[in-house]
Order: structure tokens, then sequence, then C-alpha cells
């Protein structure tokens, strides 16, 4: 969390800094700053509470200039979202902006007090700053100031300095957390990501951990972990994919949902070709005895639904796994297993420890990553992008939809490679999935129908979602964006369970929606939604034409949905989770692209 950008540039920085920040936001939106070095050599700091445009609403009237400055948006994770706590964090020469957790910044606190010095704010970052303009105080240069810190420093990091009097001068270092230098014409630059960098430079270098960076306008000279010049390769990025708008729609989100179709068949016209499953050759499940899928939030769920899918088509044993559980309780792993890491930004503390943690205990590592210049990206044996494009929302539509349809390929891959199915069976699951990208398109009319169900679930309490098979795991996601978006509590559960327990919470004012496809399940489902209706509850059915024919009677709503895409039905009925979660969050008012308190990236544990 957390987004950081600096620019040593030719123009007056302080609206490239606040244009970069913008494309950052998603990081985190608790409080923004910025500081520069104007062309006298004097720093100067601008900081604001809440969104960037509180930040840019202040720099109308107190502007900033200069030609070279840093900036940050903030997540909060060490003392509330204050002015006083936002970045950049300042002491006597040196400004700091910070992305991460300096986990040892009470013990660095306390050598600092012995020496008089002492904190102003709440946060783990002002530890860097009083340390490197103490040691500047001692006598060091800005670089060895800023080296003597970095030495000092537990936990992660991504950070970048700047120094009173010197505005050709910016050091950047990364530990944990990403950071990405970007070179331009006598300008340089650095950013938590390259989308953020790309309005100035398609050339970028990604620093590795340990990694840190002396940059002038001249160019950039980065050292390794053990102090080594090191050479970084400098890649192009394609500045077209990094274009961030809304396209007409009125939420990012909105744009988001409305592209499934299309990202899906993109997905599908990558990974099967003429009736056939291209993976990388190393991609074979003959020998592979179990597979775990680890992953947070949306992506956990996208795993597990795909655990259906690989135990029931592959016949394949298959664990999940929420990451920040994973990583610390040591669970045993075959040598013969695969480890599936899902994730849209890549960069996931927990998930990318995870992937640390299996690396050197199972066969394969495997990223279903969205970011293909993420960390998990990179650090896995095997990277598969999910081609979702890039997503804003803070809340994952697109991205999901896209894991499940690559965690569907490799469930087939594996059923094939494992004799588990024939090629006629393979061809008509093929075909399934082929047929989803239309079926999202009719799926997309539902549109309507939760718009005007927004208003009754908008004024509830509570909600529950129902569903059962793979379509449990969807009624969690539903849940989910439910409680992101509407800030309304939401449950998710499978219909089975719903008696032992959940069964207590149903009276007239809990609205339950029932995910129900006209499938082998049906019948079992349906008979619990009648339990639900039989104490008052008011359930809104969402199936097929035949199951809405069926079952609908005395249901407070439905929601018809396309029939076909067999297995791989959960995919659809995504949909209507994403949309009655937008259109009750926009009957409530709530920020849709940019929920309270959450962030897109989440880079701590
Ligand atoms: C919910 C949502 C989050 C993310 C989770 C993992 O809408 O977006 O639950 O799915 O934070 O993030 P990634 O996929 O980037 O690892």
């Amino acid at each position: 969390m957390c987004g950081i950008v600096g620019i040593l540039g030719n123009h007056e920085v302080a609206p490239q800094l606040v244009e970069a920040l913008k494309r950052l936001e998603y990081r985190g939106y608790d409080s923004a700053g910025i500081a520069t070095v104007n062309d006298a050599g004097t720093l100067d700091r601008r900081r604001a509470v809440g969104k960037l445009v509180n930040l840019s609403d202040r720099l109308v009237h107190e502007p900033l200039t200069g030609r070279a400055g840093i900036g940050h948006t903030r997540w909060a994770t060490h003392g509330p979202a204050t002015e006083g706590n936002a970045h950049p964090h300042r002491h006597g020469p040196v400004a700091v902006v910070h992305n991460g957790i300096i986990e040892n910044f009470r013990d660095l606190r306390a050598d600092l007090a012995q020496a008089g010095i002492t904190p102003q704010t709440d946060t783990d970052t002002e530890t860097v700053a009083l340390l490197t303009g103490h040691h500047m105080a001692q006598g060091m240069c800005p670089v060895e100031a800023a080296r003597a810190t970095l030495a000092r420093l537990h936990g992660a990091f991504a950070l970048a300095f700047l120094f009173d009097g010197d505005g050709d001068l910016m050091i950047a270092a990364r530990k944990g957390s990403p950071l990405a230098v970007g070179h331009g014409e006598g300008e340089m630059f650095v950013g938590s990501d390259a989308i953020a960098l790309a309005p100035f430079t398609d050339r970028i270098t990604y620093l590795e951990d340990g990694d840190h960076a002396i940059i002038t306008r001249a160019g950039v000279e980065i050292y390794d972990a053990q102090g080594r010049r090191a050479n970084r390769d400098m890649v192009r990025i394609d500045v077209g994919a990094t274009a961030i708008d809304k396209g007409g729609y009125r939420h990012f989100m909105a744009k988001e949902i409305a592209e499934q179709p299309a990202v899906l068949g993109d997905v599908l016209n990558h990974y099967v070709k003429n009736g056939r499953i291209v993976l990388p050759e190393s991609v074979s499940f003959a020998d592979v005895d179990r597979v775990l899928l680890v992953g947070c939030g949306t992506a956990h769920l996208a795993g597990h639904v795909a655990k259906y899918w690989f135990e029931q088509i592959a016949g394949l044993p298959c664990d999940i796994d929420i990451a920040s559980e994973f990583r610390y309780r040591e669970p045993p792993l075959s040598d013969r297993s695969w480890a599936i890491f899902v994730s849209q930004s890549g960069e996931t503390a927990d998930t990318l420890a995870a992937l640390h943690y299996a690396q050197g205990k199972v066969a394969k590592t495997l990223g279903v990553v969205n970011v293909g210049t993420s960390a998990i990206a990179r650090e896995s044996d095997i990277a598969l992008p999910t081609l979702a494009g890039i997503e804003v929302c803070v809340a994952s539509s697109k991205a999901f939809t896209c894991q499940l349809a690559v965690l569907a390929v490799l469930a087939l891959k594996a059923a094939a490679d494992r004799g588990r199915i024939d090629a006629a069976a393979l061809a008509a699951h093929l075909d399934d999935l082929r047929a989803i990208p239309g079926l999202l398109n009719q799926a997309l009319a539902v549109a309507d129908d939760c718009r005007a169900l927004a208003g009754w679930l908008s004024e509830a309490q509570d909600v529950l979602y129902l569903g059962r098979g793979a379509l449990y795991p969807v009624a969690l996601e539903g849940a989910l964006k439910l409680k992101e978006l509407s800030y309304i509590h939401a449950e998710g559960y499978a219909s089975g369970e719903l008696k032992h327990g959940p069964i207590a919470l149903i009276d007239r004012n809990v609205p339950v929606v029932v995910l129900a496809p006209r499938d082998t399940l049906f019948e079992k489902t349906v008979s619990n939604m009648q339990e639900v209706m039989a104490r008052h509850g008011k359930v809104l059915l969402i199936s097929d034409a035949d199951g809405i024919t069926e079952a609908g009677e005395g249901t407070r709503a439905t929601l018809t949905m396309p029939m076909g895409g067999g297995a791989f039905q959960p995919i659809l009925y995504a949909v209507p989770m994403q949309y009655l979660a937008y259109y009750t969050a926009v009957a409530k008012g709530t920020d849709v692209d940019q929920p309270r308190n959450l962030a897109k990236s989440v880079t701590v544990e």
C-alpha cells in the first residue's frame, strides 16, 4: 500500500507529481503530499488529509515550485490519517516518502532519543528521515547518510529521498516493496509502478530486492544489497496499455464489469487455439499429486471456485488457502505438488510471502497474475498472465473472472494430462469455456434489474448469499463485494450449512440472495431456499429461465441468467454479484471506485 513517486525533471514538477499520484491513488487515499526543491535549492512540502484532490486544492492556494520533487499517497498503517502523519516526512535537510513498514522503528527511535532527537509523528517512516538527517548533521554527505540509514532498516520498504540544497539528487531504495526507475531525456523518475510513470517515459528499470539507486538527471547508478554496482535491464513498457480513463462510464467499476466479455475473449484466445490448450511446455500435470491454490480476498475465492474444477474434472486433490494463514501455519508440502498463487496485483505481501514459503518445497510454483511485471509474476517458476488489462476500481471484477478463466484452462489441462477425460470430453469442456464470453455479454443484461433491486438492498442491515458447489465461493464473492462497496454487512454460506446456525438470522428484513442454476444441485439449493421463505425470509433467486420457472414463485425477486457454460457457470454468476454490489453502493452514495479503508495493492501484511 501507499504509492511513491519522484522526479528530477526539466519542468515545474508539482503538477507532474500530482498526475503520477493520481495513477497511484489505488494504493491508498488516506492522505497525500509532495516535497520539492526549488531553483534556489530550498526544500519545502505540502500535505493534505484525504483524497489527492485535497492536495491539489491546497497547491492552488499554496503552490510549490521546483523541478525536483517526491510525492506520496498514503494508506495509513502507523498513526491516523492526519496532516502530521502524511508523507513526505522531513528532518533537517532530508525529505522521505515510503511504502512498506519499518519494523524496527521503535528501536531506531530509542537510539535517536539518546541523541536528543524526538519524533514529531506517529509514523514508522519518520524515523528514516530522522536517522538520515542525524547522519548528515554528523557530517555525512546525502549518499553516505542514506546508505547508513538503509543499513539499519528492517521490514519492507520502497523509499525515495530528496535533499535541501541539491535539486539534482534523489536516492531510491527497495526491499520487499516494488520500485521502478524511469529514464527520460535529461530527466529521471521513480515510482511504485511503471503505470505511474507512463505519462513521462516508457523506459523502465525495475529495482531488485535490496537495491538502492543514486539518481541524477544524467542517469542512475544502481547498487545491490551487498553494495556492489549492479546492472539492471531497461525494458520498454507499452504506454498504450496503461491508459486510464472511464470510457464514458460513471465509475471505473461499471467500465470494468462491462469489459468482461472482451477481456475473457482475449484470455481464451491466448490459452485455447484451434480447440487445443496452449500453455508453456513445462505445464504438465502428469506427475502432480496435489494442487495448492493460495491468494487473498477475491483472488482466494477464484482459487476456491477452481478447487471444484481441479477435483471434479481433473480428479486432482486440491487444497485452498488464504495466504496470510498459509504463510505462518507451516503446512507440510509434498514435493510432487504444485502451488498456484493467484493475484491481480502480483504484489500482495502475504501471497508473495506464501510463494517464498513454497519455493523449494513443491515441485513447481505458478503465478496466475494480472500485472506481468510484478514480484509474483517474476518470482514464480511459471507466470500465467490473466490479461484483464489495468483494473482501476479497488474492488476486483474483471480480474476475478479472468483468473477463473485461466484456472479453468489449467484444470482442463490437468484433466487431460492425467487421463481423466478423453478428447471428446475435453472438446466439450473447451466448447463450454469458449461460449463464456458470449454468455457474459448476455449476462450483462441483468444490470437494469440489479439497479432496480438496489433500493431494497441498500436499506438492509444484513444480506445473506447462498450457493452450493462451485457457486458457493461465488456467493462468498457476492457478500465480499457488497461489504466492501456498500458497507452493508453481508455473509456468504454454503446453502446446506444454513440450518446449522445462520438460519437464526432470517427474518423479513434480511434479503437472501440465492444462486441456483438449473444443474444437478438445483433441487437441493431450492429446498434450502424454501426453508428461508418458510421463515419469512425475502429471497432474490438468481437462476436461468428453467430454474426461475420452476422455483421463482414466492420469491421477492428473480434475476434471469443465460443458460450454458457447463462447469464454468460460476464465471457468469460473478456478474450479478458485481452489479448488485455496484448499484447498491451507487444507491447509498458510497465511493464505488475507492471504498473507505481499502487499497488495491496490499503490500503490507
Ligand atoms: C476485493 C479485492 C481484494 C483483492 C485482494 C488480493 O474486491 O479486490 O480482496 O482480491 O486484496 O489482491 P491481489 O489480487 O492483488 O493479490
